[in-house]
């Protein structure tokens, strides 16, 4: 198994969560109510799909390789850049909860605008995020490290992808992709 293969595979799944996300804010533009159970859904999902599942295994597998072997230049774009990134995200996603929160109490404009903006937030983040990540992060490990520890990530992925939690969170998210309406 390649790792850094799978993680770019991983990355085409994330761009069409938050394509189908951005789909459901520009509806709610056009007159749709906000329909936060669907919005919890994509919540659900960006957290085990894209947080847990894809981020877990950048930031316990291969970042964690490359700042431990590849020095400063690594440890800076991955601590200043990837991992600031991935917290952003989290933060978008505790806000847009906020929101959804807010309106189920009493829906209003404001509220519907926080939604849209975190929810929009939130995908142009990720795909920012994941063009640097395949064009310059993950193309700096394929190139800088040595083979053996490239190895080593692919073996740690493996054991990753073969528990339990990952083959149900696997399942359950290409089961709801499969069901979503991608442009
Ligand atoms: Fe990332
Ligand atoms: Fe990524």
């Amino acid at each position: 198994m390649d790792g850094i293969q799978l993680l770019m595979e991983e990355h085409k799944n994330i761009i069409k969560l938050t394509q189908v996300m951005k789909e459901e804010c520009i509806e709610i533009l056009e007159g749709k109510a906000v329909d936060t159970q669907r919005f919890r859904e994509f919540i659900y999902f960006c957290r085990v799909y894209a947080d847990k599942h894809h981020h877990g295994k950048e930031e316990k597998i291969l970042f964690r390789i490359m700042m431990a072997e590849l020095g400063t230049v690594a440890e800076k774009l991955i601590r200043t850049g990837m991992l600031v990134e991935h917290d952003l995200g989290r933060y978008h996603l505790g806000e847009l909860e906020k929101a959804l929160e807010e309106y189920d109490k009493g829906p209003s404009s404001a509220v519907k605008l926080d939604v849209i903006t975190n929810a929009s937030e939130y995908a142009a983040l990720l795909k920012r995020h994941i063009e640097k990540e395949d064009n310059v992060a993950f193309t700096f490990a394929n190139r800088s490290l040595p083979l053996g520890f490239l190895e080593l990530v692919n073996q740690e992925t493996e054991e990753f992808e073969g528990s339990l939690e990952a083959e149900e969170t696997k399942r359950q998210f290409d089961d709801w992709l499969s069901k979503q309406n991608i442009q």
